[in-house]
C-alpha cells in the first residue's frame, strides 16, 4: 500500500485514478485493478442512503462504510470523507479523524480552507486531502467555481494555503478548467479534479455515476456501463422464472 508521501510523488509521473466506493465487494474489485485512491465520500448520503444532501450523513454511518471498504481493499489508499460538522472544531475534528483511521482509512478529506482543523489533524499524524472549489456541504448554488478574477485569485490563495498546512493532495471540484490547470502548475501537491478539466494531476468521480447506478449524473461524469439497466433486466428475468416455476 502506498503512503501519502508516495501518492504525492506520483505528480508529474502519471495521472492519479481516484474513485468513490462504499462497500466491501466493490472495494475488493477496485483494489484488484490497482485504483490509486479509494474515497469513502460523503456522497454516499445521496447515492447509497437516499438522503437529500451530503449534510445528512453522520459520522457513525461514515464509520460503518469505511470499515466495509477497508475489509475489501488491502492495497489501495483509502480516504475517509469528514462529514458535515464532524470538523466543527479542532477537538471534534481530531477525534473523528482518528475514528476514520481506526476504521481502516489511511487519510481523511476536509472540505474548505480550515487552517486550524487541517493543521490539528496533520499534527496528529493523519494525512489530509484538501477540497476546494464547489463544496457540497455548504454550497448554496451548484455551479462552476472561479469564474471571475476575484474568485480565481481566492482559489489560488486557498490552494497555496492548503499546501502550506501540509495537505498531501487536493480535490478541485467544478473549478474552471483553465484555473484548475493554473493551480496544478503552481502547487507541488497533486490536484485531483472532478468536473475541472483534464489538466489536473488526477480525477475523482462518484462510482455510481460511472456505472449507471444513479437517477441522474453530472455531465462531466462519463458513464462506462449501465448497471442500473442490467440489474433491472436481470431482476425482471428472475421474477419471470419464479412466476413460471423455473427454479
Ligand atoms: O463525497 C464525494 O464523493 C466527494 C467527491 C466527489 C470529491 O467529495
Amino acid at each position: 500500500m502506498k503512503t501519502a508521501e508516495e501518492i504525492k510523488s506520483i505528480k508529474n509521473r502519471e495521472k492519479i485514478a481516484v474513485l468513490t466506493c462504499y462497500d466491501y465487494f466493490t472495494a475488493k474489485i477496485l483494489d484488484s485493478v490497482g485504483m490509486d485512491i479509494i474515497l469513502v465520500g460523503d456522497s454516499l448520503a445521496n447515492v447509497i442512503l437516499g438522503y437529500e444532501t451530503t449534510r445528512d450523513v453522520t459520522m457513525n454511518e461514515m464509520k460503518i462504510f469505511t470499515e466495509a471498504v477497508a475489509r475489501g481493499a488491502k492495497n489501495s489508499f483509502i480516504v475517509g470523507d469528514m462529514p458535515y460538522l464532524s470538523d466543527r472544531n479542532k477537538e471534534e475534528a481530531v477525534k473523528n479523524a482518528n475514528i476514520f483511521v481506526q476504521s481502516g482509512a489511511n487519510a481523511v478529506k476536509v472540505e474548505g480552507n480550515k487552517e486550524e482543523i487541517i493543521r490539528a489533524i496533520i499534527k496528529e499524524g493523519i494525512p489530509v486531502m484538501g477540497h476546494l472549489g464547489l463544496l457540497p456541504q455548504t454550497a448554496k448554488k451548484f455551479e462552476m467555481q472561479g469564474k471571475d478574477k476575484e474568485a480565481a485569485d481566492k482559489l489560488v490563495k486557498d490552494a497555496k494555503a492548503l499546501e502550506s498546512y501540509g495537505c498531501f493532495c487536493i480535490v478541485l471540484e467544478c473549478v474552471v478548467p483553465e484555473l484548475a490547470k493554473r493551480i496544478t502548475e503552481i502547487v507541488k501537491m497533486p490536484t485531483i479534479g472532478i468536473g475541472s478539466g483534464k489538466d489536473c494531476d488526477g480525477q475523482v468521480l462518484v462510482i455510481n455515476d460511472i456505472l449507471g447506478l444513479c437517477e441522474k449524473s453530472p455531465s462531466f461524469a462519463k458513464k462506462y456501463t449501465d448497471l442500473g439497466k442490467e440489474i433491472k433486466k436481470a431482476v425482471e428475468n428472475y421474477i419471470n422464472d419464479v412466476k413460471e416455476s423455473n427454479f
